[in-house]
């Protein structure tokens, strides 16, 4: 998974391709390059390293240029070097191409173009392709025939933009792989995802699979593979620019973590009224779930965690639940119709997602993206789209959307609840949703009151860090700890309370730090298992709303406000986020682009 971005009509193409490989960063980062196009021919610069090595002396020399395309990577084949990264060239040296995805049949692919004499400098499976069109350049097509024979022959999944010497046409392709279309008045931009390009314009248009398109500084052209002309709608982002910026921040993701309340606010706007008391899912009426006997959760990473949140609620309001990660989804669904199958996902575009959502959709199964990205895989072709609102997330470490795909679940299980047969409703929900509005004001004062960061100093260097919970604080618990060593990168496990005394307890040393969530109800689980961690000298960090709760058990305390029990959680998280980004600062690590990892998975 990599990010593209490519800019035709621009002052200045290498700024402009710059600035967006600079929003997209988040996609991959272990190499980037630029090729532009300036009448005269391509002038090409790549090499392995951050987006920020493509500066200065190294880029200084390339031409005034406005056509030019971008990559910034994040390997798949081939290890990050520079011989590996984006754009790659024709061995004429006449044709760059950058891709995100992967081309499944490349080895025969290249097979096939070595017999025919063509040299590989890579080992990527991306340099099939401009091979390719070489060849089908050198048979006597033009640049349109070329790239569209071309694109017929690769399988797999792959967005694809291309540039040919001495022509001011970008020609891009999707499959699989997102690509966005961004219209300026007198520019166009294409681009793996909306905030590569938003400080230019907020109009794109959503491309689909199997779109071919051909972009010169005064015209644009979408068609199907066959040639044929293909309408597609041009939709207005409200995004700001100042959402995908730092802000003054010296990292997104304590930006983010700080705009959780923003963010939930817009989850939550015109969705509740705690007076009725009632939920209005502007796209679900009531009854818009009946008839639903099971629900299907699929997600991965902190989505999954979320997933988990909502399927809890379902399950103790009667439902038959599944949760499963998307890449082990079996894809049985035994009633499909009375089945709703939820993927949910931040982006809208993981790989392993997408193919859990597909196999459902075969199924027959009622298929609902819960998603953040408008416009996004995911969304068009689930049957249904729920949005969570949260804005555009840049850090890799997922914090503010795991909080809005929460609440949003909590809202999705009462609506399903209710519509369901027999049909019902939580007796506390007027307390429920009281509790809702003032969560934004709570996650406020415990960002402003957080102990986190002297915590962080008090426990940095120990072996391993515990998180634990029950019932809804079990997922945060899991939650907890792959945010601690996605960016720590110190070893840290999530457990549910009870089960901590069956396997993990051996690995509990003096000094392990043990993270313990209460949620003033649901509380005997955890503080038993507390208290027998603590007598193997664990120190216990509790993060309650009361300290004289756990007096008994607890070496510290995280304190968070009084809320109701299913929503504590939201709270609980954001201390554990706030513990992880200030120990990640204290080891002085990549906080928003933790090594290894890419904000968008569009492989499995
Ligand atoms: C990647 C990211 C995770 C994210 C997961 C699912 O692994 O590094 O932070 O939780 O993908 O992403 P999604 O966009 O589907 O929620």
């Amino acid at each position: 998974m990599c990010g593209i971005i490519a800019c035709v009509g621009a002052d200045d193409a290498v700024d402009t391709v710059l600035t967006g490989l600079n929003n997209l960063e988040y996609r991959g980062y272990d190499s980037a390059g630029i090729a532009v196009q300036n009448g005269r021919g391509l002038a090409i610069r790549k090499r392995a390293g951050e987006i920020s090595d493509l500066s200065g002396s190294f880029v200084e020399s390339l031409p005034q240029a406005t056509v030019g395309i971008g990559h910034t990577r994040w390997s798949t084949h081939g290890p990050p070097t520079d011989d590996n990264a984006h754009p790659h060239t024709s061995r004429s040296g006449d044709v760059a191409v950058v891709h995100n995805g992967v081309i499944a049949n490349y080895a025969a692919l290249r097979e096939e173009l070595e017999g025919l004499g063509y040299e590989f400098t890579s080992e990527t499976d991306t340099e099939v392709i401009p091979h390719l069109v070489d060849r089908y350049l050198e048979d006597g097509l033009d640049g349109d025939a070329a790239f569209r024979r071309t694109v017929e022959r690769l399988e797999g999944s792959y967005a694809i933009a291309m540039l040919i010497e001495g022509e001011n046409t970008i020609r891009a392709a999707r499959q699989g792989s997102p690509l966005v279309v961004g219209l300026h008045d007198d520019a166009y931009y294409l681009a793996s995802d909306v905030p590569a390009f938003l400080e230019f314009t907020d109009r794109v248009i959503y491309l689909e699979d199997g779109d071919v398109v051909a972009v010169d500084p005064t015209s644009l052209s979408i068609t199907d593979l066959d040639g044929e002309p293909v309408e597609r709608d041009v939709d207005t982002v409200d995004w700001s620019p100042e959402e995908t910026g730092k802000g003054g921040y010296d990292h997104y993701m304590l930006k983010e973590i700080e705009s959780q309340p923003e963010a939930l606010s817009n989850t939550i706007r015109g969705r509740i009224d705690p007076d009725e008391p009632a939920i209005t899912l502007e796209e679900f009426p009531p009854g818009s779930f009946e008839g639903i006997t099971d629900v299907h959760f699929v997600a991965c990473g902190t989505s999954y965690h979320a997933a988990l949140y909502g399927a809890r609620l379902l399950d103790e309001a009667g439902l038959r639940v599944r949760t499963s990660r998307a890449s082990e989804y079996t894809g049985s669904v035994p009633d499909p119709e009375h089945t709703l199958v939820v993927a949910v996902t931040q982006s809208g575009e993981t790989a392993d997602t997408l193919g859990a959502l597909r196999a459902a959709k075969a199924t027959d199964a009622r298929t609902l993206a819960l998603t953040n990205v408008v416009g996004s895989t995911a969304a068009r072709e689930a049957d249904d789209a729920l949005y969570i609102r949260a804005g555009p997330e840049i850090g890799v470490a997922a914090t503010k959307t795991f909080s809005s795909q929460v609440v949003t679940l909590v809202l999705l299980a009462e609506r399903v609840r209710q519509d369901v047969e027999p049909a019902t409703e939580r007796d506390d929900l007027g307390a429920l949703l009281r509790a809702l509005s003032q969560l934004p004001d709570q996650l406020e004062e415990v960002i402003r009151t957080s102990r986190a960061e002297a915590l962080s100093r008090a426990y940095e260097g120990r072996e391993s860090y515990f998180f634990i919970g029950h019932r809804l604080l079990h997922p945060v618990a899991l939650e907890g700890a792959l945010k601690f060593k996605e960016i720590t990168y110190e070893h840290a496990e999530g457990f549910a309370s009870g089960e901590l005394k069956h396997g993990p307890l051996a690995l509990v040393t003096p000094g392990t730090p043990v993270f313990a969530m209460f949620d003033g109800v649901h509380d005997e689980k955890t503080r038993t298992n507390a208290t027998e961690a603590r007598a193997r000298g664990a120190e216990i960090v509790a993060i309650t709303a009361s300290e004289q709760r756990v007096e008994e058990c607890a070496d510290e305390v995280l304190v968070i406000p009084d809320t109701h029990p299913d929503l504590s959680g939201l709270l609980s998280n954001a201390q554990l986020q706030l513990v992880s980004y200030y120990t990640a600062r204290l080891l002085d690590r990549p906080i928003d682009k933790p090594r290894n990892l890419a904000k968008s998975v569009t492989v499995e």
